[in-house]
């Protein structure tokens, strides 16, 4: 297994596109574990790198350009310093944050491809793509949107549909229309290099679902999570195909070959090439060799990323590395689901987000609030949520009534009675044998919650230390016993400020503020993860210096000022995205065709949650001649009481259809909100079950 011989870690965390800034759910997402777990890895002295950067290429970057009528060079360099600079500010540890527009980069990428191309690893294909005649331009990925055909959500990307993650092509997209001219594009003939993904089906899944390359054996598959696993098997199961490796589109890397004029490198083969050029700059800054990083058996790497990256991760990436050769695969890649803001899905678009730029200047040294509270939420398994509410009871009732409180009671005491002196131990104090076991348990499992990928529960234990230390306190309570028993006094505070040394090396790697602020009070010079656990960290005799109060608390104004930013702005760009945001009407259908459609109201008679799915809900429906079976995939939007006894419109005439092993026969009208929230189309008074709707 890997570790046994891992002597050097590479972390990846996703390139976040330059053409937007970072928010809470970005963090969430990649940036913050990412960051914990090199702080993690540094404080054993692990060789460690930790790499990121920009992604400045594809059409999320010449969208943008074209909506604010600014060049993509305009946009990825404000963008870029926006979010180096914001990255910096709140903490994130890269050892380089790099830029896929740079020299070196295109060299990289370039060389890359040329490689892959001298491997065969490519069929060059001539097809019919999409092409905007307004525009004179081919459609790549984003230019194109219309109905993704595996959930039917109609703001699919022509690459992938940000609903149920799937990646798709752009003929998949059930009716697609241009985002230039916002008409249906026609088909024109282009010549583009593919990847033959279902050649490899038969590796990947070996490697992915036991952990087995060329037979040796590369990871260990319990310590992936579920639904990455989960995710790839089924994209592999469904079947892979081939996927083209090139674009049409006048930013990118130049495809570096004959007749590719007006010809980039697809973006999602680009992006990831942007970790070994990251690589090979810090490397050539330190005088290191970057094959260290990715050639070496030695090397363990990790990919953070949010759950919409998976496939690029886990498919596409490996593939395009195994058929270059010579470089290793990842050993986990500890993708997260995502982080809903105050009940609804963060929206760029809609404005709908906590910015980090923004936070860093409101909050300013409050950094590891927001760690704490994110980390408390990480989205590990399931989605998850952020509330404003929630940031300030986490603060107030955690970060300083307990954690604060301990350290500073301890502290202040410790300056009161002993001039800021550590005082000695008698270990034989009752009390102290229970702290130092508990001390050791704790420890150990913060190390292995680390060592698993379990952000969360991994803090979870380490401010169980700040809870230990605090409770010991409160039960001694040494400041009825300082005229009376001082040399118990002494003792207890001893334990005391051994408790909170371990709490300051276990929540470094989640709040690094902290605990540098802390290990000055106690005047610890260095520590090591190596000592968590110890009861001997502080000396006798060692000189304390000031207390100082690690958190503050925040109070309701403050949360209030934030949420009414947060709605205030997003009300002013929900009017303009309600102008500019309606669909445009699709294409012409025959009346022969609606009349097929039999449209008919009934009443929902009852809903039940399905079993094993957070989606669906099964209803039924009498429609007047019968009552039937309906599956609908509205579990998010309708509780069970909002849907009884009301009536809808039914489509009836779809064929049955199996979900979740049960029959479904027919569909429920519903229509979707700009934010996407679904409402139940209603007739205005009551009608007879079963009437037809025409
Ligand atoms: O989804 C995104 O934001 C992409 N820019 C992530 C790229 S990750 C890597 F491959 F570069
Ligand atoms: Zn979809």
């Amino acid at each position: 297994m890997t570790n046994i011989s891992t002597k050097r870690h590479l972390i990846t965390a996703a390139l976040p596109y330059a053409n937007g800034p970072i928010h809470i759910g970005h963090l969430a997402g990649a940036y913050l574990p990412a960051d914990i777990h090199a702080r993690f890895l540094r404080l054993q002295n692990k060789d460690v790198l930790f790499v990121s950067g920009s992604d400045e290429h594809g059409a999320a970057i010449t969208l943008r350009a074209k909506k604010e009528s600014k060049t993509p060079k305009e946009i990825v360099d404000q963008y870029h310093q926006l979010n180096q600079k914001a990255f910096e500010e709140f903490g994130i540890s890269f050892d380089i944050f790099h830029r896929t527009s740079s020299e070196l980069h295109h060299k990289t990428a370039s060389d890359f491809f040329k490689e892959l191309d001298s491997k065969k690893a490519f069929t060059k294909k001539t097809n019919e793509q999409f092409f905007d005649e307004d525009y004179n331009q081919f459609l790549a990925d984003r230019y194109i949107t219309g109905t993704c055909p595996k959930c039917g959500h109609e703001d699919a990307y022509g690459d992938q549909c940000e609903k149920c993650g799937s990646s798709l092509s752009p003929t998949e997209l059930i009716n697609p229309i241009s985002t230039l001219s916002k008409k249906k594009p026609v088909l024109k003939e282009t010549s583009h290099w593919y990847l033959p993904m279902q050649n490899e089906e038969a590796w990947l899944k070996d490697w992915i679902e036991n952990g087995k390359l060329n037979s040796e054996i590369h990871h260990d598959p319990k310590k992936w999570r579920k639904q990455v696993i989960g995710q790839c098997k089924s994209w592999i199961d469904g079947g892979l195909h081939e996927r083209a490796m090139t674009r049409d589109l006048d930013w990118g890397v130049k495809v570096p070959a004959e007749n590719a004029d007006g010809k980039v490198l697809y973006v999602w083969l680009d992006a990831p090439i942007g970790y070994i050029s990251a690589t090979k700059q810090w490397a050539s800054d330190h005088g290191k060799k970057w094959e260290d990083y990715w050639k070496s058996e030695e090397t363990e790497m990790l990919h953070f990323i949010g759950k919409d990256n998976i496939v690029f991760h886990c498919i596409i990436f490996p593939i395009i590395l195994k058929k270059h050769g010579g470089f290793n695969l990842p050993t986990n890649v500890p993708a997260n689901e995502f982080l809903n803001l105050e009940g609804k899905k963060i929206s760029t678009s809609r404005d709908w987000a906590v910015w980090l730029h923004e936070f860093n200047e409101d909050f300013p040294n409050q950094q590891d609030v927001l760690r704490y509270v994110l980390t408390s939420i990480a989205p590990e398994t399931k989605d998850s949520e952020f509330t404003w509410s929630d940031f300030q009871a986490r603060n107030n009732s955690e970060l300083v009534a307990i954690y604060g409180n301990f350290i500073n009671r301890s502290v202040v005491l410790t300056h009161k009675y002993f001039d800021g002196v550590v005082p000695s131990i008698d270990e034989s104090i009752e009390g102290f044998s229970e702290v130092k076991n508990q001390l050791e348990t704790l420890s150990k499992s913060v190390s292995q919650k680390l060592e698993n990928l379990q952000y969360r529960d991994a803090q979870n234990e380490a401010i169980a230390i700040a809870r230990l230390g605090n409770k010991f306190l409160a039960e001694k309570e040494p400041w009825k016993l300082i005229k009376t028993e001082q040399k118990k006094v002494e003792s207890i505070l001893n334990i005391s400020l051994q408790i909170a040394a371990n709490a300051c090396i276990a929540l470094s790697p989640f709040l690094p503020n902290s605990s540098q602020k802390l290990a000055e009070i106690l005047n610890m010079a260095s520590f090591t993860w190596e000592n968590l656990g110890k009861v001997d960290l502080i000396s006798n005799g060692q000189q304390l210096n000031k207390a100082e109060h690690l958190f503050s608390r925040i109070e309701d104004d403050i949360i209030e000022k934030q949420i009414n930013k947060l709605k205030s702005k997003s009300e002013s760009t929900k009017t303009e995205m309600e102008e500019t945001e309606i669909a445009p009407f699709k294409e012409h259908i025959q009346f022969d065709d609606f009349v097929k459609l039999d449209i008919r109201v009934g009443t929902i008679l009852s809903a039940e949650p399905v079993k094993k799915s957070n989606k669906l809900l099964q209803l039924s429906i009498d429609l007047g001649i019968e009552t039937r079976t309906i599956l609908s995939g509205i579990a998010k939007y309708f509780s069970v009481e909002d849907l009884i006894g009301k009536q809808v419109q039914v489509l009836c005439n779809l064929p049955p259809r199996k979900m979740m092993g049960i029959e479904s026969n027919g569909m429920v009208l519903m229509a979707e909100n700009s934010d996407g929230q679904l409402q139940l189309m209603q007739p205005g008074s009551s009608v007879k079950n079963g009437i037809s709707i025409s």
